[in-house]
């Protein structure tokens, strides 16, 4: 109805509504042209911004963030992008190439199940894990350095007193472990917890082997005493191979790369008031303590293994002559905010 009455009343008033035709018609094309300007400097804009180019590509997939973007997420994301746009600039791979990079980690994926972590894996063989491990535990005056944890530990090992022995396939040169758990200062810290776990003679894990060794074997949870003292029986140590029938085996192999890790005793050791430190005791006579597949060794954590022959002692520990032995001190830093 509107629209019939504003049509009627112009009808009624032909010679006004010419005029205001003309000057319509005027603004139209000025406006036009301004718009077509404006456009102009728009789509200029645009194409720098927002089309990609080699030259512009780190710029323009960083710009798409949206305002509610993660402030996290968006510094991580960004510097992922510049880094990897950055590596394939320099790579410069073939489009086979990316193809054969993408199948190479879609089959990661698929054979990371609850039982093995191949992504762990791969960071761990890239140096990655070592590196992001090694910036959140930064020792500052001789506290006990940390290391990788890898894939086979359990929680819940049987917890033992100290004197213990936690061989219980019999294999390997019998090793008594000892030594205090201390602060800084040198202080014995009471009730603390070492978690310790490593590979049999073989040089296999008990969850790598089940039916074959024992459950548990080489696992074992033991509390500090009054003097921040702990002991235990266990095998000297070897070095094995990390799983390398995947595509992890594949790039070492690629690489020309050794798949060993040196002979190491694991060890997580916490207490009420100190940061949990997750750690290794190498040995020192192992022929890869220099070319360790995950890059795990720091030189604080070779330890002196040394040759027992005093039947005396052997008695008095319950241990066969002779026997190894190592005395290892573990530093525990104050947590923060203490
Ligand atoms: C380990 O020491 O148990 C380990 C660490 C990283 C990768 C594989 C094994
Ligand atoms: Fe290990």
């Amino acid at each position: 109805m509107a629209k019939l009455a504003k049509t009627k009343s112009s009808a009624k008033k032909p010679a006004k509504k010419a005029a205001k035709k003309s000057v319509a018609s005027k603004m139209t094309a000025a406006s036009k042209k301004a718009s077509a300007s404006k456009k102009t400097a728009a789509s200029k804009k645009r194409d720098m911004k927002y089309y990609f180019t080699v030259k512009d590509s780190v710029k323009v997939v960083q710009d798409r963030a949206g305002p509610k973007a993660n402030k996290r997420a968006k510094e991580v994301f960004n510097s992922l992008v510049k880094h990897l746009h950055a590596f394939i600039k320099e790579a410069n791979p073939t489009m086979d190439e990316w193809l054969w990079g993408i199948k190479f980690l879609t089959e990661t994926g698929h054979l990371s199940t609850d039982w093995r972590q191949e992504f762990i894996l791969l960071s761990d063989t890239l140096g990655i894990s070592m590196l992001v491990e090694t910036l959140n535990n930064h020792k500052m005056s001789g506290e006990t350095e940390s290391t990788v944890l890898g894939p086979f530990y359990i929680e819940n090992a049987p917890k033992y007193k100290n004197g213990a022995n936690i061989c219980l396939d019999g294999k390997g040169e019998p090793v008594w472990v000892h030594g205090r758990v201390t602060d800084a200062k040198g202080k014995p810290i009471k009730g603390a917890i070492l978690d310790v776990w490593q590979a049999n003679e073989d040089g296999f894990y008990d969850v790598q082997q089940k039916g074959i060794q024992p459950d548990m074997n080489l696992r074992g949870v033991f509390t500090s005493e009054a003097d921040g003292s702990y002991y235990f029986r266990s095998a000297y140590p070897r070095y094995y191979p990390i799983p390398h029938d995947g595509t992890v085996g594949k790039m070492l192999e690629a690489l020309d790369r050794n798949h060993n890790r040196p002979a190491h005793l694991h060890f997580i050791v916490s207490a009420p008031g100190y940061e949990k430190v997750t750690t290794h005791i190498f040995t020192p006579d192992c022929p890869w303590l220099q070319d360790d597949a995950v890059f795990g060794v720091k030189e604080s954590l070779i330890a002196d293994f040394k040759t027992v022959d005093d039947p005396a002692l052997a008695a008095k520990l319950g241990m066969p002559n002779p026997f190894k032995i190592v005395e290892w001190d573990f530093i525990l830093t104050k947590s923060k905010g203490r």
